[in-house]
């Protein structure tokens, strides 16, 4: 065969190669690289990689490159001069390098792999991309540059170990997690009424008392009067970490690059310390409130002796101290909370609040740490230096920001992981709610138009546990959405694609299962409430509705035509349904006089809410609008203590002939309690 012969057997296979060079690469990684090159070619990985690490912390980076299942050489041989293919990390300050400590550069060619950082946290983040590539691709990895950084510092994942206990396994299986998905913030919620969860050894009776209930979940515990017991009650459950506990969870954060950030509850959510200790409540009597008196000095003894404690064992900089929800009211007639306002000239108890944070603050700076609390810490005025963590909403964590606080998000809206992933009706029972895989990922924490956003420090998901009583129920709560949520905190608002990433998703949810994660089956996902999904047509559609009894604001759903406009409730009463908070008494002009078929409305219970389904209803109709005639009395048969979210039709079906069609449904008589409904339809 003569040279040109052979070159053109070649061309087929030269071609091939061109082609691969081009082909974008589908490269699989949660949360998306800002930047992937394909080189073209293919490391080949039947041959072990020679690690060679150049940085101060090359002994962490070693112990954790053994556990990531990449094929790696004999490490006795190292020393000898370089052999390929090689793995190289090194921490450098070349000027091409993203500029933060977390980002890395990671080049894989057919002489092996390198990555550079300007920090270890970068190398190890490296790291986790390239083992989601070695997972994904097998033995052949393509050849390929990846530049990589993330968008905010503060990447993080709450838990609550209060209203259910997770022993720690079952953190430190999390911690794992995380930092595969390069999260890097723990908060853990380790105080709340429910249980105290942390050893303090100058307050015994917090663990041998407040961190134990009779019956194994939050629901019995509520039930019962929210009872503590003494933990060698032969029915005693729930737990506590010892401070070896504490310390082995600590220090593997800290190897896999995670802060652990602790919560102690102040000045609400105390139940239980006011429970063993009731001379640091108002009343002096256990069980009767869940806030702190401020006006008693030993009150601030006590959480001064605790957070002592908490910072021995944190080298956190943050210390979360709650700061949520507190009733008040008891602070109103405490003769000491009283005495304590006038000497302080404090105008409300919101400023007497504020006075119990911005001690607790300067107590904090006098140790070299920072106070972070959720958002009822900007009530009455902010302490310098503090953080807010927005939890309502994002409004407090805006007015923060666009005061010049550092903030982090974590919106009921976006970030409760509480709540339901699919269908309710279906689902395993949670909190209030509807927060699918898809919602998550559209988040976004700083949008250009918002002023501060510089000072957004990043987002977090929140996992509470009332209805979480089992470490399989929390795994299920958290995967896949926190996926989502680690490319929500890593990844730049135009890399991100919700198609492309639900496609990542499905790997890698069937893979972490496989792994022993029960994260939730996303291949199946059912998805939105079908009536939801399309208009509905109808004979009153775009009609006019008298509103005898009106809708409430924050529930409008479009206003008087939101009851005619076809648009049907997702599964979230927040989306699409009206809300009322007195009984529904509202009348469609239909126009003319019409044969009549079918009247009906679909309402929701859900109970976390305090939503009900309407006691009774009454159908009539009129060709005048004044003489009615009733054609359907119904009433509810659900259960009103029923916790799982139910969508019912109250509706009349015969024959009938009117103009006007009056459509009434009685609310139950629990105080403060919910209607919803979306439409009437009217056939
Ligand atoms: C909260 O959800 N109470 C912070």
């Amino acid at each position: 065969m003569n040279r040109t012969a052979r070159w053109l057997l070649l061309l087929p296979l030269l071609l091939n190669l061109s082609c691969r060079q081009t082909a974008p690469l589908d490269t699989c990684i949660i949360p998306q690289p800002q930047e992937t090159e394909p080189l073209g070619g293919v490391l080949n990985l039947e041959r072990p990689l020679h690690v060679e690490i150049e940085s101060p912390d090359s002994e962490a980076l070693a112990a954790w490159i053994v556990t990531t299942g990449l094929p790696l050489a004999d490490p006795s041989r190292e020393g000898q001069p370089v052999r390929f293919p090689q793995l190289r990390l090194a921490c450098s300050d070349d000027a091409s390098l993203p500029e933060s400590e977390e980002g890395y550069r990671l080049e894989i060619t057919r002489r092996g792999v390198e990555i550079l950082s300007r920090g270890e946290a970068g190398l190890f983040y490296g790291l986790q991309t390239l083992q989601q590539l070695y997972d994904h691709y097998g033995a052949e990895l393509p050849c390929m540059r990846i530049t990589d950084a993330p968008r905010f510092p503060y990447r993080g994942l709450h838990l609550d170990v209060s209203r259910h206990f997770f022993d720690k396994e079952f953190v430190k299986k999390q911690l794992r997690m995380m930092a595969r998905l390069k999260l890097n913030r723990f908060h853990w919620h380790l105080t709340d009424g429910a249980g105290w969860r942390i050893e303090i050894d100058r307050y015994p009776q917090l663990t041998d008392v407040a961190a134990w209930r009779r019956g194994a979940t939050w629901q019995q515990w509520r039930d019962g009067g929210h009872r503590y017991c003494r933990r060698d009650d032969p029915e005693a459950s729930g737990g506590y970490y010892t401070k070896a506990d504490i310390r082995e969870v600590v220090a593997l954060a800290d190897s896999l690059h995670i802060t652990v950030i602790p919560e102690i509850e102040m000045p609400a959510h105390s139940e239980e310390v006011l429970a063993v200790y009731p001379g640091l409540s108002c009343t002096g009597k256990p069980y009767a409130t869940g806030d702190f008196c401020i006006g008693n000095e030993a009150t601030f003894e006590f959480l001064e002796h605790v957070l002592t404690e908490v910072m021995e064992l944190f080298p956190s900089e943050w210390i979360h101290i709650g700061g949520d929800e507190a009733s008040k009211q008891g602070w109103k007639s405490c003769p000491k909370c009283r005495e304590r306002m006038r000497r302080e000239g404090l105008a409300s108890v919101d400023e007497l609040q504020n006075y119990a944070v911005h001690r607790i603050n300067g107590f904090l700076a006098g140790h070299g740490r920072r106070l972070i609390g959720w958002d009822e810490i900007l009530d009455g005025g902010l302490a310098p230096d503090a953080v807010v963590m927005s939890w309502r909403g994002e409004e407090g964590g805006r007015k923060a920001a666009a005061a010049g606080h550092e903030v982090v998000m974590t919106p009921g809206s976006h970030c409760y992981f509480d709540g339901y992933q699919d269908n309710p009706t279906t689902e395993p029972q949670a909190f209030s709610g509807y927060l699918p895989l898809r919602k998550v990922y559209a988040y976004d924490p700083a949008p250009d138009a918002m002023p501060g956003r510089e000072w957004i420090r990043g987002v977090q998901a929140n996992l509470w546990t009332e209805y979480i009583p089992t470490p399989e129920q929390a795994e299920y709560m958290l995967y896949p959405r926190l996926f989502a949520l680690a490319e929500v905190a890593w990844s730049q608002p135009g890399q991100k694609n919700f198609d492309d990433f639900h496609r990542r998703a499905l790997d890698l949810t069937e893979r972490i299962r496989r792994a022993g994660y029960n994260a939730f089956d996303l291949a199946h996902e059912a998805g939105e409430r079908p009536e939801s999904l399309t208009e509905t047509d109808h004979l009153a559609r775009g009609c006019r509705v008298d509103y005898a009894t009106r809708w409430r604001d924050q529930y409008a759903a479009g206003g008087e035509t939101a009851l005619t406009d076809g648009l049907r409730g997702s599964w979230s009463y927040g989306t699409r349904w009206q809300g009322f908070l007195d009984d529904i008494d509202v009348t469609i002009d239909l126009g003319t006089t019409k044969p009549l078929h079918e009247i009906t409305a679909d309402f929701i219970q859900w109970f976390s809410a305090w939503v009900w389904l309407p006691m009774r209803v009454e159908i009539a109709v009129s060709d005048d609008g004044r003489e009615f005639r009733t054609l359907a009395t119904l009433t509810n048969d659900y259960p009103e203590e029923a916790e799982r979210p139910e969508y019912r039709a109250f509706g009349w079906q015969g024959e009938a002939r009117g103009r006007y069609v009056r459509y009434r449904a009685w609310r139950n008589d629990r105080p403060g309690g919910w209607l919803f409904t979306d439409e009437i339809i009217v056939r």
